[in-house]
């Protein structure tokens, strides 16, 4: 790590109250002038830091920049994060990570995508600053048809670090979408690559865009009737966004290492919008009316069409429309 990284991370763990230059300077073996001119650096960046002469420097509680430091203060799991500020998409970026090697654990952050892809072939809208979109790289021993888990185990690790920072309570529609008072706050897409002779994963992907606040001037119009976010206002959202991102990786890692227990499935079950609502499969092209009876311990959706049938969903071609 880099001096000015390593004197980001100790004022970060310090944010609001001052360290002294001498201290850092002792804490990291440099000179104090290394110290000064790490400052400068962090300061040209946008870090708010105060420096008084007897007490040392204060990075401001206001100062609101993701970084690895920021986030790694409150993560458990050793994981390999870069930020950027702007990225074509955190999933198309890291999937060239993987096919260039990158291991299991390096994970693509970003404050802007001008190119964030969600589910279908869809766009996903991906401002700046209002938002987190991340991208987790994982090497799992697992079938193909298993990959379903890493996106259900994720949804769960969204709703639960979006409820641990906010007094919003989330919920998730069936397969992979957070809900906050019936809007969407959250998609996840989960990209894999297949081993054709094992039939397991080589990879999977698993990107993750959520909407922090409300951009200025509201959501684009062809999703303000249907998109929420997790704080009301910008001010709320200070300090939050590390905190969420990491409380997110923590459970999401905690589930992945045991994903053979399922032990967030009873939690995404718990939390599912739609049992019992009538909805609308939508399927190559076609609309069918239905109701969702349960979901089950293979995390699979039970319909029941207007016939009477009944139908389990086992996600991809299929998106739920829920009715008004
Ligand atoms: C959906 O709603 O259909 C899924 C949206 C997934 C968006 C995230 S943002 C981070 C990652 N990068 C992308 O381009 N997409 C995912």
């Amino acid at each position: 790590m880099s001096v000015k990284d390593e004197i980001l991370q100790q004022l970060e763990s310090n944010k609001g109250s001052y360290i002294s230059g001498g201290q850092l300077a002792n804490n990291l073996g440099v000179s104090r002038n290394a110290v000064w001119k790490a400052i400068k650096s962090l300061e040209k960046n946008g870090y708010q830091i105060t420096a008084v002469p007897n007490k040392g420097y204060c990075l401001s509680d206001q100062n609101d920049i993701l970084s690895p430091s920021s986030i790694n203060q409150y993560l458990k799991h050793p994981l390999n994060i870069s930020v950027y500020k702007t990225i074509s998409s955190t999933n198309t970026v890291l999937k060239e990570d993987a096919n260039n090697g990158a291991p299991e654990g390096t994970v693509i952050i970003s404050e802007e995508q001008t190119a964030g892809r969600g589910r279908m072939g869809k766009k996903f809208y991906s401002p700046a600053g209002t938002g987190i979109y991340l991208s987790v790289l994982l090497r799992p021993d697992m079938p193909a048809n298993e990959s379903l888990f890493l996106t259900t185990s994720a949804a769960v690790a969204t709703a639960k670090a979006i409820e641990d920072v906010s007094d919003k309570k989330a919920g998730i529609k069936w397969v992979n979408d957070i809900y906050i008072d019936s809007k969407k706050v959250c998609g996840i897409l989960t990209e894999a690559a297949f081993n054709l002779e094992t039939g397991k994963l080589d990879y999977a992907i698993v990107g993750i865009g959520i909407n922090i606040c409300f951009p200025n001037g509201g959501f684009p119009s062809d999703i303000d009737n249907i998109a929420t976010a997790v704080f009301d206002k910008t001010s709320d959202s200070i300090n939050k966004r590390s905190r969420l991102i990491a409380h997110l990786l923590d459970y999401l890692m905690d589930y992945y290492q045991n994903i053979n227990k399922k032990d967030y499935v009873k939690d995404y079950i718990d939390r599912s919008i739609l049992i019992g609502k009538d909805v609308q499969l939508i399927e190559s092209n076609n609309t069918i009316p239905a109701t969702v009876l349960s979901i089950d311990d293979d995390c699979r959706l039970k319909v029941q069409l207007e016939n009477g049938s009944e139908r389990w969903l086992t996600s991809g071609e299929v998106s739920i429309k829920l009715h008004n």
